[in-house]
């Protein structure tokens, strides 16, 4: 297999040890007849481990992370590998947790190199030696993304709850000198996003190539701290603007990609392009995931890729069949012509915010629960211009990703 992809995207979470489902609202037992034959699943993520030493307060890993099994051994993600790039995934995101936290990383890659996968690592960058890049590059490693809290040492410190701000540096300086993109990863809240124009710098500095500003996605550990972290509206313009500026300074010599937070807009997201459509998540201790948050849907029943074969996991599991087609949709996503186009949005946003996967995504300023959006923004602009956004006091509230604080997510029941 020797096809490979000039370039990476920037960006980029057991039938048998699931007990029987108890269909939540919304998730109905499997319709045949409603199923979509979907094609390849070009995407694949591995999460490798949800071992960690960051502790970040936005950290999109499933709250319960340290209830799941044991992590599969190298040998069950070769096969992993072979059995997706055999179906037709090009493109192989290695997450986690820190995927280099395993030390058989360098053997995976190697694999993945072989089998013709365009192949990025998403990392923090603790733990990248320069033995260990040297060793990474050596077994084909295309691209690396590397993750920053935010320009300051302190602040950067502070929402990983360590003290990584100078290893970050250093690391950036060792992707370019083995010759990789400079792609770097910032995820904006409301804590971070008024240094939007100190962050920029800093990429500019580290001779940065790519940056992604992903403003966050309210599941797992963010979702604890939603509204600790949810901007205002105004933020969000002063950071636009800045970004303006900026790319007007800086011209074709760096790519920016700012995502702008779903909370803000009026129709949805095409989540995943759709679950089961072309991602295919591996989780940790094989779970197999249509998009990285979906375990925490209740009554979806999720194979586990110890016990079936990604082919099956891909075409024929009742969790990777449920969303697809519309047949699982309510009104007003149903009758909706743009459903074809965002397919009634994010399934997990819709989860958590209405405690029900099957309703269209409280974004969409058609759906009846879109209040729900616009008062979590109402209650952040309150609580700026009431001056409560400071770090200092976000740290007697904010909830830290820890083993220890590892628990079921809990959802809100939704006013209607
Ligand atoms: Fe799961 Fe959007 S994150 S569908």
């Amino acid at each position: 297999m020797s096809e490979r992809l000039a370039e990476g995207s920037a960006s980029f979470h057991t039938d048998e040890q699931v007990p029987a489902a108890t269909a939540a609202p919304g998730l109905r037992a499997e319709e045949p007849e409603s199923r979509v034959r979907p094609g390849p699943p070009l995407w694949l993520l591995l999460e490798l481990t949800y071992r960690c030493p960051l502790h970040c307060v936005f950290c999109y890993n499933p709250t319960d992370f340290a209830t799941t099994g044991p992590e599969l051994g190298t040998d069950d993600w070769i096969r992993v590998l072979r059995e997706a790039r055999a179906l037709g995934a090009v493109q192989l995101g290695l997450s986690g947790g820190e995927p280099l936290a395993r030390d058989d990383l360098e053997t995976i890659v190697a694999e993945a190199h072989t089998l013709g996968f365009y192949i990025n690592l998403i990392t923090s960058g603790i733990g990248l030696t320069e033995a260990r890049i040297a060793a990474l590059k050596q077994a084909g490693l295309d691209h690396i993304q590397l993750s920053f809290q935010d320009s300051s040492r302190e602040l950067n410190d502070f929402l990983s709850s360590t003290r990584t701000f100078e290893l970050k540096s250093k690391v950036a300086a060792l992707i370019r000198k083995y010759d990789y993109p400079m792609v770097l990863n910032v995820v904006l809240h409301r804590l971070n996003i008024d240094h939007v124009g100190e962050i920029l710098e800093l990429a500019e500095q580290m001779g940065a190539q790519y940056v992604e500003l992903a403003n966050t996605q309210y599941y797992g550990w963010a979702w604890l701290n939603r509204d600790r972290l949810l901007p205002s509206r105004e933020q969000l313009r002063r950071a636009e603007e800045t970004l303006e500026r900026f790319r007007a300074k800086v011209g074709q010599k760096m790519k920016i990609f700012f995502v702008v937070p779903d909370y803000f807009e009026t129709r949805p997201k095409a989540c995943m392009n759709g679950l089961g459509s072309v991602f295919l998540t591996v989780t940790p201790d094989g779970t197999a995931l249509p998009c990285h948050a979906a375990r925490m849907l209740p009554g979806l029943i999720l194979p586990n890729v110890r016990a079936t074969s990604v082919k099956a996991v891909w075409y024929d599991s009742p969790g990777f069949n449920h969303f697809r087609g519309d047949a699982w949709m309510k009104e007003p996503c149903r009758s909706c012509p743009e459903k074809t186009k965002d397919f009634g949005g994010c399934r997990c946003q819709a989860y958590l915010l209405t405690g029900d996967a099957a309703n269209a995504d409280p974004v969409c300023d058609l759906s009846p629960h879109h209040h729900l959006v616009t008062e979590a923004v109402a209650t952040a602009a309150r609580t700026i211009a009431a001056g409560a956004s400071k770090p200092r006091v976000e740290e007697q509230v904010l909830v830290f990703r820890d083993h220890r604080l590892s628990i079921p997510v809990t959802v809100a029941p939704a006013k209607s």
